[in-house]
């Protein structure tokens, strides 16, 4: 069965590297993060976005993951992407998500403890785990837009006391990532990362990966953070592959012919991720 989140994040806290969140909107998506986290004998979380669940219908994302976990060894979680209403959480959950996010990160500080503490007191006691998010991720989200200018990084005071009155099971921050692609070469705030970590005890979640340099990614892992959020990149590996095919094939009709080879090149970009997270290997 999906396991949680927060199970995947505790043996990565105790072995020092960072679970890959591989975004998923449709089938072959799906197989391609059970393939690529099976070949890596590594633990994988699946997310769906709110705009995944209303693409695919909620039926299917939680039937596709839980028939992938059923065909691998590795551990999977299926974790909602930036939930940002307790329905929304509540209907993953019913529906048998392992794991949510509550994104209250656009209301002021005290209601964005208030709706995480909602959420956290329906889902803790049914096993599901908790991420929230604290400061503002640059770029475009699920009902959330946020301009380059108006993005402002987590206030580590502020983190601290958001984990003290929440007891979240992990926080997403904002250090300089944006979610889709970068203009130029994103550059991280590490000294707060750094900072944010030694007054908070419980993994760190980097959203907008997708783009950030290796290294970078790296050092990140290595000052805490458990969790890298991928959709971007995967997107840019099955569609540019799609396009190749067919440019190179411009009477082709068979679905199947196109988005093959696009679930091939998805196993391989994931794999990449994997390594480069150290989670490769340790399922
Ligand atoms: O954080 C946003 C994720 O990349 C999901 O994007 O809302 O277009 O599904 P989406
Ligand atoms: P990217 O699309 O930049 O990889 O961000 C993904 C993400 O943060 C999903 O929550
Ligand atoms: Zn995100
Ligand atoms: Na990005």
């Amino acid at each position: 069965g999906l396991v949680p989140v927060s199970d995947l994040l505790k043996a990565a806290e105790a072995g020092g590297y960072a679970v890959g969140a591989f975004n998923c909107n449709n089938m072959e998506i799906v197989q391609a993060i059970a393939q690529a986290a099976e070949a890596e004998k590594a633990p994988v979380i699946m997310q769906a976005s709110q705009g995944a669940i209303k693409y695919a219908g909620i039926e299917y994302i939680t039937a596709m993951a839980n028939t992938a976990a059923a065909m691998v060894s590795v551990p999977v979680a299926l974790h909602l992407d930036h939930g940002t209403s307790f329905e929304q959480v509540m209907r993953c959950i019913r529906s048998g998500f392992s794991s949510v996010m509550i994104d209250g990160s656009k209301h002021p500080l005290d209601e964005n403890i208030a709706l995480t503490r909602q959420v956290i007191a329906a889902a803790r006691p049914v096993g599901v785990s908790v991420e929230a998010e604290l400061g503002k991720i640059g770029g475009t989200e699920d009902d959330i837009s946020v301009s380059n200018a108006d993005a402002f990084f987590t206030d580590p005071e502020e983190a601290r006391r958001f984990v003290q009155e929440t007891a979240v099971d992990s926080l997403a921050i904002a250090i300089g990532t944006a979610h889709g692609r970068y203009k130029g070469v994103p550059k991280l705030d590490f000294a707060r990362l750094e900072k944010i970590r030694s007054l908070v005890q419980i993994p760190i979640v980097l959203h907008g990966s997708s783009g950030v340099p290796g290294e970078a990614i790296q050092e990140a892992i290595r000052l805490g953070v458990r969790k890298v959020n991928i959709d971007t990149n995967i997107r840019e590996a099955f569609v540019d592959r799609c396009r190749e095919v067919i440019a190179a094939n411009p009477d082709e009709i068979d679905p199947r012919k196109i988005l093959g080879p696009a679930r091939e090149a998805a196993v391989e970009l994931i794999r990449e991720k994997i390594r480069l997270f150290g989670s490769s290997g340790k399922a």
